[in-house]
């Protein structure tokens, strides 16, 4: 039984540092999901990243980005991997990245805007959660 618990805070950890670090091996994400679930803002983020992906195609083809599709996603009041990421300064980042969203939905397909909401994403990651920032700087526009 004292086995089995050492194993499961064992387990606990080893999954924080897996959400978290470079996503460098297939196998780690698979080590993952086999262990445990991942977490409703895990998951959210992941629909924010295919959200992102989708804006950029929209303002590459200079379409007006549509706020009733393009909504929101409130992942901060869900609960993440690691609680330690809610303090302060976590919601704070939250804001900037709302109002960068806010400022690029107005402002129609707009690159610079698209990219600065990019910018909030690895601001906020550069402090929380390093791993996907090589993947987050992906989605960015150039030229
Ligand atoms: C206010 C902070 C914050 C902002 C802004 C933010 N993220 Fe995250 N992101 C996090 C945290 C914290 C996690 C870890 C969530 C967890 O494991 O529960 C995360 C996880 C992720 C993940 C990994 C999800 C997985 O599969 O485990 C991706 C990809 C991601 N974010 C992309 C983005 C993109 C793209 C943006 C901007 C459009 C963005 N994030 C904006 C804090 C943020």
């Amino acid at each position: 039984m004292k086995q089995l618990t050492v194993l499961a805070i064992f387990l606990l950890f080893a999954v924080i540092f897996v959400a978290c670090s470079q996503e460098t091996e297939k196998k780690q994400a698979v080590a993952k999901s086999e262990v445990l679930p991942a977490k409703p803002m895990a998951l959210m983020m992941r629909a924010i990243y295919e959200q992102s992906a989708e804006m950029r195609d929209w303002v590459e083809d200079g379409k007006p980005l549509d706020s009733s599709y393009f909504r929101f996603m409130e992942f901060h009041t869900l609960e993440p991997t690691d609680s330690t990421v809610l303090v302060a300064v976590f919601y704070e980042h939250n804001q900037d990245f709302k109002a960068a969203f806010e400022a690029l939905i107005a402002a129609g397909p707009n690159k610079e805007k698209y990219n600065a909401l990019l910018t909030q994403c690895v601001s906020c990651h550069e402090d929380f959660c390093p791993g996907p920032i090589k993947r987050i700087n992906k989605l960015r526009i150039n030229s």
